[in-house]
């Protein structure tokens, strides 16, 4: 057995190396991010998502590290005592030094274990750790930024948690931590700066002055190479967070990003280069009727369609069955996840489809969380008058039916116009009554705390979108993320996107964009930008992403009027589908899901794990960085058999041929044929046997 472990992920004998020398049993991995088992946006989604696989991979050894917020460890986790005697040990010394410190099963797929730390129980320590921070780093917090003072004590607790285990294991321990974001990103520092026997993970999903750069309207990736970024920082009062951010960049044995556009962000602005790009993946599921997707859709969209009766009572003078529903979600940063470019192209396709005299209604949602104090009055009565009109009617026909039943077993034919007596009338009557309505239906679902500043509320002010019945545009704002539990709405978003026809997320900064990532999964077009990892990530494998359903808008290039022309063209494109072409260009994006799976994008985080314990304990183990020249991608084709966009295809009514049938045939196989060529499918561990396979490693770097 040599010395050396090998972590060679180059060729086929580096991987027969791996499976019979490299075990991870005396390696532990943390796992550390503020979205543990709390929901804030896409980092949870990653860590959510991701723990399947890497549960699979390390077993007993993997504990995930979140802050104790005791709404969300009363619905996601159940508390348990460690089984790990070290970490037990860990746990209760921390305990008894004036910590809460719990310990649990996180209760989702994998159901990996979770420490978590009550950093609020701390607090009394805030000042003299801000205090050695600054004396050890020249960092100084201010006093009012809750968001990094949490950041400090999360930060110092990591560190400690790290330290007392490495202290308890009985054997020097070969740990491994990897952090997420800026807000873990002190504890990979006092690591480094405490020297701990750790190797350590700095993953960014975002910079930190990219986020706000872009915010403020700055003509930002042609001027990336020109930033002053201490004193961008300092201007935007963020130069505390920016240092936190930066050092841990700095400090990593490895730092990754989610997508090839952040790498270059954060090379310019936090000053290295990320080693390797860790794309977002999320858990494919395959159901065994390959249509299934197809039928989830439809039942969705049912109750989507309910709540649009009820939404727009008293003025229902559209068909429901010539409506698309598009939205746009996410955390509410306007410009960044382009909801200024989604409603000036609304603007336009609303006067496109005016001028068009189409038939068709387009309701657009806005599931964006902004600050409100709960329902509107106006939309609660909505669904209730909506379920009165229901209800009657299912009285009304209880009662014609008994009727009609007792006619006919006396064998005589009813009446049918006295079938209903005049108090089944005035009961009919009344609830058609309750329907009329003097005002518009609402734009907005919850009433807004700042109404007269919302952006979204005073952009459809200035384009005049108002929900009247000339409008074929009508608009949705849900200022809250969706739940089961709602008793306006009550699907979670998965069932909501499913009902959907096409998402649009037209970002502006987007370091990868689970959004879309999730609509694809889920057999659902959707529009991303060519300044979004996902879009990015799109166009360098697809050789045609729209006729997949993946609409890449040029952001890059274009003008924001260019852009926005551009979306409006796509949107009425795809308003001029018919029904049949949908249900096509829905198969066809759902067959892109493989691409997106962690068992196929789960590799880059394997690599990523393996480069830094190599960097940490090069005694026991080595790892070989690609050669760089072998570095090739892959592409999925468009099958020259069959039109690239349904829209073009030959035939725009329900009515098909047989060589349409043949055509969309001939296209799966291509797919599937191309998939089995790119070892796309394989368990993660497999695919290091191809080389083409792992386009995303880059030379090991910078690091230290
Ligand atoms: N999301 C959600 N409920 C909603 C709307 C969105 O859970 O009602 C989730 C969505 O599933 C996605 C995340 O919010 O995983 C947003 O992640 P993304 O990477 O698109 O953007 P981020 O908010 O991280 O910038
Ligand atoms: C799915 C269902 C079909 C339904 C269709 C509606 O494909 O299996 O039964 O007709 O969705 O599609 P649409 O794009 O009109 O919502
Ligand atoms: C960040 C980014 C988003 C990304 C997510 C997960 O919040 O804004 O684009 O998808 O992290 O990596």
């Amino acid at each position: 057995m040599p010395l050396a472990r090998s972590l060679s992920m180059t060729s086929l004998s580096g991987l027969e190396d791996w499976d019979e020398e490299f075990d991870l049993e005396d390696a532990v991995l943390f796992e550390i991010a503020w979205e543990v088992a709390n929901k804030v946006g896409g980092i949870y989604t990653v860590i959510q998502t991701k723990t399947r696989l890497t549960s699979e991979e390390w077993g007993e050894n993997y504990f995930l590290v979140g802050p104790y917020m005791e709404s969300n460890v009363r619905t996601q986790v159940e508390l348990i005592e460690p089984l790990n005697p070290a970490l037990k040990r860990t746990i209760d010394k921390m305990n008894s030094s004036g910590c809460k410190v719990y310990f649990g099963r996180w209760l989702i797929e994998g159901s990996p274990y979770v420490v978590l730390i009550d950093v609020a129980f701390t607090a009394w320590s805030l000042d003299r750790w801000k205090s050695e921070l600054w004396e050890s780093c020249g960092i100084g917090v201010p006093w009012f930024d809750r968001e990094a003072n949490d950041a400090v004590l999360f930060g110092f607790l990591t560190a400690w948690l790290l330290g007392e285990f490495a202290a308890q294991c009985e054997e020097p321990p070969h740990i491994l931590a990897h952090f997420h974001e800026w807000l873990a990103g002190l504890g990979l520092m006092l690591c480094r700066q405490r020297r701990l026997p750790v190797a350590t993970i700095f993953t960014t999903h975002a910079t930190l002055l990219g986020r706000y750069l872009c915010a403020g309207n700055v003509d930002f990736y042609n001027n990336l190479i020109n930033f002053n970024v201490d004193k961008e920082a300092g201007d935007r009062q963020i130069y505390h967070r920016y240092c936190l951010e930066r050092a841990a960049a700095r400090c990593a044995h490895v730092f990754t990003t989610v997508s090839q556009i952040t790498a270059i962000e954060a090379e310019h602005l936090l000053k290295r280069k990320p080693d390797i790009v860790t794309p977002n993946g999320l858990n494919v599921k395959k159901f065994s009727a390959m249509h299934e997707f197809q039928n989830l859709h439809a039942q969705s969209k049912n109750r989507i369609q309910e709540f649009i009766r009820g939404h727009f009572y008293g003025h229902l003078d559209f068909n429901l069955d010539k409506c698309v529903f598009l939205f746009i979600a996410g955390r509410y940063e306007f410009s960044n996840k382009g909801a200024d470019v989604f409603l000036e192209a609304l603007a336009r396709l609303n006067y496109l489809l005016r001028v068009n005299h189409s038939e068709l209604t387009v309701i657009a949602f806005f599931i964006m969380p902004a600050r409100t104090n709960n329902f509107n009055v106006e939309t609660l009565k909505g669904q209730a008058v909506r379920k009165q009109l229901w209800d009657t009617a299912q009285t009304v026909k209880e009662k014609f039916g008994k009727k009609l039943y007792e006619s006919l077993l006396v064998g005589q034919l009813p009446d049918v116009s006295k079938i209903l007596d005049k108090e089944d009338f005035t009961m009919m009557k009344r609830a058609i009554f309750a329907t009329q309505r003097q005002c518009q239906p609402p734009i907005c679902t919850h009433n807004m705390l700042e109404d007269s500043s919302d952006p979204i509320l005073n952009c459809l002010r200035r384009i005049g979108l108002f929900n009247s019945s000339a409008d074929r545009v009508k608009v949705i704002f849900h200022p809250e993320f969706l739940s089961s539990t709602s008793p306006l709405l009550p699907m979670d978003y998965e069932e909501f996107v499913r009902g959907c026809h096409l998402g649009v997320f037209p970002s502006y900064y987007e370091p990868w964009g689970y959004t879309p990532a999730e609509c694809t999964v889920m057999g659902i077009p959707s529009v991303s930008t060519n300044l979004s990892g996902f879009g990015c990530f799109m166009e360098e494998h697809i050789a045609d992403p729209s006729a997949y359903g993946i609409y890449i808008l040029d952001r890059r290039y274009r003008s924001v009027d260019e852009s926005c022309n551009q979306l409006t063209s796509f949107l009425f494109q795809f308003c001029q589908q018919s029904r049949r072409q949908r249900i096509i260009q829905r198969n066809r994006t759902e067959r892109l899901s493989d691409l997106l799976d962690w068992r196929y994008l789960g590799r880059y985080y394997v690599s990523a794990r393996h480069m830094a314990l190599a960097k940490a304990f090069p005694d026991t183990y080595y790892y070989e960085s690609q050669d760089p020249t072998s570095k090739q991608g892959f592409r999925y084709p468009r099958p020259a058999s069959v039109p690239p966009s349904p829209a073009l295809s030959r035939h725009s009514s329900p009515h098909h041929s047989e060589a349409e049938d043949e055509d969309e045939e001939r296209y799966d196989e291509d797919l599937e044929a191309e998939k089995d060529r790119l070892n796309i499918r394989q368990p993660f561990s497999l695919p290091y046997r191809n080389k083409s396979a792992l386009p995303y490693v880059t030379p090991v770097s910078n690091g230290n």
